[in-house]
Order: structure tokens, then C-alpha cells, then sequence
């Protein structure tokens, strides 16, 4: 969708984790009651929509990324009705309703997946998955693909030499996109959920819907490559294949169908951004997650380069921007930014793990909210990151949850790290999440969320949360997200040096930020009013302390 048109293109978007929201009937996880408990920390961050991770039936072995059915709400989150009374909440407040859609791979309990299971080769039911007679006679799988979550990409059905396919984990069987009966069946979910009245869909695994005809041997990435190209998740025969951007054509119709302007989020693991922005060209979807922009981490030189590259990628489609810098796969920014080496975000951080500098990446988070929200576009903001939270680093094997640990058989440790429950109050059981008090949590609160829970937060002068709310005001009474970028010459990532400037027709902004642990004197700096400081002593006689930022409003 071309830029400026939809309410999307400078939005702040809020990823809710229901698992770990609010937990409203006690039970140790959270729910959807929960989330409309705690409607008000929406509004009072100001965010413009929020984005809910799935709540849908599932077993939950990969954290409810494994649908059973995709018409309903799982028990466990509560009801329709309960979904249909937070839309209406959040429609009332004027913010908007994004959901996670998850068309890659069914659960293995899914009926689809159940009936294909019984059916013989040939029959229809069985064409809805991927299933391939095994090379060796059956005894070894079609091919040597792997899957993201470790071992291979293919289980073999019990007594036969059929196996199926499966990118992540074995109880996640991957949809044959080929099928028109397949396009036909999500187009229906698109609409159930259209028709209770969100505002969009965040499109999982979005690069993976295809596989290269034939299902050709995976040859891995060259020693030299980098970045995302060198992750099992890129540059491969299941993923970013041309035939994926068909189906997003046919979505786009079906949104198109509906009143207001409703969007498509691709999340795709795909490098060069020039292939990313593809997802987004005028008649596909309306943004990509920037996961380049996630990667570049705090290094200067990095992020100069991601930036670069996102604006010229956007312009050649005419598409907006997005900025993130956590999700629930990523170990929280907050916590790698105080590595020096930051570890690949399934990789995990545990208690034999060297320890993060955590007073540094808190400070450097501050820091770089000031970057991912002075940046015009649109950004994501993953629960937990207005409090500056940190990675739970001290998780026992026997506390994980991630499948990726067993796969991995430990040597990846996981997501579960970036998920605990979220820390409302410093006195409450369970810091507030509303778990009974003789009810466990479904993962353990790191004891230094304590001190970082949301009401300490909102009675502390200088808080990360009060720095959030600032600067999300501020981003939108000036039209940051909408402004025309441009470096500024104070710009200097060999010095460490981020310099930017978003211009709109009734000012700008110029955003100065210091990613190195030494102070840097701003020579040249020009003259305005200091908007925001990522922290009270950022800035002081043209000196930008370290680790540091600060918007001006330029005279
Ligand atoms: C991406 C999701 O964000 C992640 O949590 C999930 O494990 C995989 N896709 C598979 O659905
Ligand atoms: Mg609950």
C-alpha cells in the first residue's frame, strides 16, 4: 500500500504475548479477560493498535503457533465473546486490533492434518499437507532439509514409507499451498476474523508458504555470507520463493473487500531488503517486519547501513517503513545490547551463560527508543520494552517450554527467556500478573523484573515507562512517524555517531544518539530545544554523554 495512505504507515504498534499479559482467572496463564483488565496501559502508553500472538486452539507445543482450529479461542484464553468484548473495547478507545495469522503449518491435532493422516496417497484430504515417499526405500527422508526448530524438516508416518513435511516442529505439519482448497480455506479465516472486526493480520513464517517445485536438496549458505543469509531461515527452497507473493495478492483483495483500512504484516525472515519490500509492493501487503534493522543491534555502522538500506528499499516500492527491536523470538533487546557478542536470538541466555552488563543495556535500550522512534515509519514495541526489561537469564532445563530446547537437545536454549510474565506490581503475587497465589505461573518472573514492574515504574520520575509515554506524545503531536529522513551531518558511525533528521511542514526533529561507552562532544551542533533525553544528564554543554540520545527541535 503506496505511503501516507494508511493509518498504518506511522503507527506505534503494541505486541501483546497473551500467555503473558495478564492472566485473568487465575489459572498461571495469561488470558484475554486479563488483556481487557489492562486495557488502560494501551491508552495511557498511547499506542495507535496492538498486536495479539495467537490465542486460538491449540496443544501448545509451540506456544499456540500450533493451530488446531482457526475460528476459535482456546479454553485456556478464554471465548469469542471475550475476544469480540476486547474489540470493542479497543474500537471504543480508538485503538486498533492486529492478530496473528499462522498459514505456514496446522497443528498436528488439527482435523485437516487427522483426516490426512487416514487418507490413502491420491485422496484430496491428504494433498491439503505435504507428504513425500521416503529416498532409501522409505527409510530415509524425501530431502535434506532441516528444520528451523533442529533435525530434520520431515517425520515419517507409522507404518509407511510416507513422510511429511514440517519446517518447524514434528506437531507442526506444514500446508501445501499448492492446493487451491488450502487458499480457499484460509480466505475463509480471513474473513471470520474480518468479519468480528480487526484491523489486520500479522502473517507468520510469510516467506515459507512455497517451497521450489520438486523439492530440491537444501545447499547451504557460503562461509562468507552474513546476517540473516547465514540462518537456516534464508536463501533456501522453503523460503522466499516468487510463487508466495500470489497468495498475498488474493489477501489483498480480500481486505480490500472490507470498509476501513485493514492491514497485512508480513513476518519474514528475508534478506536483501530489496526482497523484503517486495512483500509490500502496492497490491500485496502493507508492511514487513525490519528484522535487519532488529540485527543490527546497537553497532553503529550496522544500523547506519540498515537504515540506509530500508529507505531506499521502501521508496522503490512506495511503501512505509518498520522498526522493531524484540519480539517473542528474540532475547530481549534490553539484555543484548549488554553482551558484546549477542547471541543468535533461538540461542537463548542461561545460568552458565556469560552475563549481560544489564545497567548498559538498559541504558543503551533508552538510547536506542529514541533511535527506533525518531526513525519516521512505523514501530513495534514488544511488551516489556517500555519497562526496559531484561532477558530471564536463569531459567532451569526443567522450567523451558520452547521446543527448540529438546529439538536442539539443549544446545539451543530458547525463546522462553523473552516470555515471562509481565511484572505489573512489585507487591502483588506474582508481581501483579494476577496468577492465584497458590497457583504457579506457566514460566517462572526473573526477581529483577521486581524492581522494574509497570507501578514502580509509573511513580519513578525518569522511568523507562515515562520515557515511552514521552516519546510516543511527542513522535505523534509532531508527526515524527510521517516526516521526510534525512542523515544529518553530525552523523558519524565510525565515531559511534547516529545523526537523523524527520522534517515535516511544520518542523524538525533532529535525533542525536552516542552508542559507544565514552562521552562525544557535538561540534557544530545546532541550535534548538532539547524534546527528550534517554536519560536527565544525556546531555550537557554540546556534550553527549555515553550510551545516550536526545531529540532537538531544530529552530
Ligand atoms: C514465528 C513465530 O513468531 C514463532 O514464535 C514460531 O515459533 C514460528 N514462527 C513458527 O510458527
Ligand atoms: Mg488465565
Amino acid at each position: 500500500m503506496a505511503e501516507g495512505q494508511s493509518w498504518a504507515a506511522d503507527a506505534v504498534i503494541y505486541q501483546v504475548y497473551p500467555r503473558s499479559f495478564a492472566d485473568g482467572d487465575g489459572d498461571g496463564i495469561g488470558d484475554l479477560p486479563g488483556i481487557l483488565e489492562r486495557f488502560d496501559h494501551f491508552t495511557d502508553l498511547g499506542v495507535d493498535a496492538i498486536w495479539l500472538s495467537p490465542f486460538y486452539p491449540s496443544p501448545g507445543n509451540d506456544a499456540g503457533y500450533d493451530i488446531s482450529d482457526y475460528r476459535d479461542v482456546d479454553p485456556v484464553f478464554g471465548t469469542l465473546a471475550d475476544f469480540d468484548a476486547l474489540i470493542a473495547r479497543a474500537h471504543a478507545a480508538g485503538v486498533r486490533v492486529i492478530v496473528d495469522l499462522v498459514p505456514n503449518h496446522t497443528s498436528a491435532a488439527h482435523p485437516w492434518f487427522q483426516e490426512a493422516l487416514r487418507a490413502e496417497a491420491g485422496d484430496p484430504a491428504r494433498d491439503m499437507y505435504i507428504f513425500r515417499t521416503g529416498r532409501d526405500g522409505g527409510e530415509a527422508p524425501p530431502n535434506n532439509w532441516t528444520s528451523v526448530f533442529g533435525g530434520p524438516a520431515w517425520t515419517r508416518v507409522d507404518g509407511s514409507d510416507d513422510w511429511y513435511l514440517h519446517l518447524f516442529d514434528p506437531t507442526q505439519p506444514d500446508l501445501n499451498w499448492d492446493n487451491p482448497a488450502v487458499r480457499e480455506a484460509f480466505e475463509g479465516v480471513l474473513r471470520f476474523w474480518l468479519d468480528r472486526g480487526v484491523d489486520g493480520f500479522r502473517v507468520d513464517v510469510a516467506h515459507g508458504l512455497i517451497k521450489a517445485e520438486g523439492l530440491p536438496d537444501h545447499l547451504p549458505a557460503g562461509d562468507g555470507d552474513a546476517g540473516l543469509a547465514a540462518s537456516p531461515t534464508a536463501a533456501s527452497p522453503f523460503f522466499d520463493q516468487d510463487g508466495v507473493h500470489d497468495v498475498y495478492r488474493a489477501w489483498r483483495r480480500v481486505l480490500d473487500d472490507y470498509p476501513g483500512e485493514r492491514i497485512l504484516v508480513a513476518e519474514a525472515w528475508v534478506e536483501p531488503l530489496s526482497r523484503l519490500f517486495r512483500y509490500v509492493r502496492d497490491d500485496e501487503m502493507d508492511q514487513a517486519f525490519n528484522f535487519t534493522f532488529l540485527m543490527a543491534g546497537v553497532d553503529p555502522g550496522n544500523l547506519h547501513r540498515a537504515v540506509d538500506e530500508t529507505f531506499a528499499a521502501a521508496a522503490e516500492v512506495g511503501a512505509s517503513p518498520t522498526w522493531v527491536m524484540s519480539n517473542h523470538d528474540t532475547v530481549r533487546h534490553a539484555s543484548r545490547f549488554g553482551l558484546p557478542t549477542p547471541p543468535p536470538h533461538q540461542r537463548g541466555i542461561g545460568p552458565a551463560d556469560p552475563q549481560p552488563d544489564q545497567p548498559r543495556g538498559r541504558r543503551l535500550a533508552a538510547a536506542m527508543a529514541l533511535v527506533e522512534l525518531g526513525l519516521p515509519g512505523s514501530a513495534y514495541v514488544y511488551q516489556g520494552d517500555e519497562l526496559g526489561l531484561p532477558e530471564h537469564t536463569q531459567l532451569a532445563a526443567d522450567e523451558r517450554r520452547d521446543p527448540v530446547f529438546a529439538r536442539s537437545r539443549g544446545t539451543e536454549l530458547g525463546r522462553d527467556g523473552a516470555r515471562t510474565p509481565y511484572p505489573w506490581s512489585d507487591t502483588e503475587a506474582h508481581l501483579g500478573f494476577g496468577t492465584r497465589p497458590d497457583a504457579q505461573t506457566w514460566l517462572p518472573q526473573p526477581e529483577s523484573h521486581r524492581g522494574l514492574a509497570r507501578d514502580v515504574q509509573r511513580a519513578a520520575a525518569g522511568s523507562q515507562l515515562g520515557l515511552y509515554t514521552e516519546l510516543i506524545a511527542l513522535r505523534r503531536a509532531r508527526g515524527i512517524g510521517r516526516g521526510t529522513f534525512a542523515w544529518h551531518a553530525l552523523d558519524d558511525p565510525g565515531a559511534g555517531l547516529l545523526a537523523f533528521t524527520s522534517a515535516t511542514a511544520t518542523g524538525t526533529v533532529l535525533v542525536i544518539a552516542n552508542l559507544t561507552a565514552a562521552p562525544r562532544t557535538l561540534t557544530g551542533l545546532p541550535a534548538g530545544e532539547i524534546l527528550a533525553a534517554s536519560h536527565p544528564d544525556a546531555m550537557s554543554d554540546g556534550v553527549l554523554s555515553a550510551d545516550s540520545a536526545v531529540w532537538i527541535a531544530l529552530e
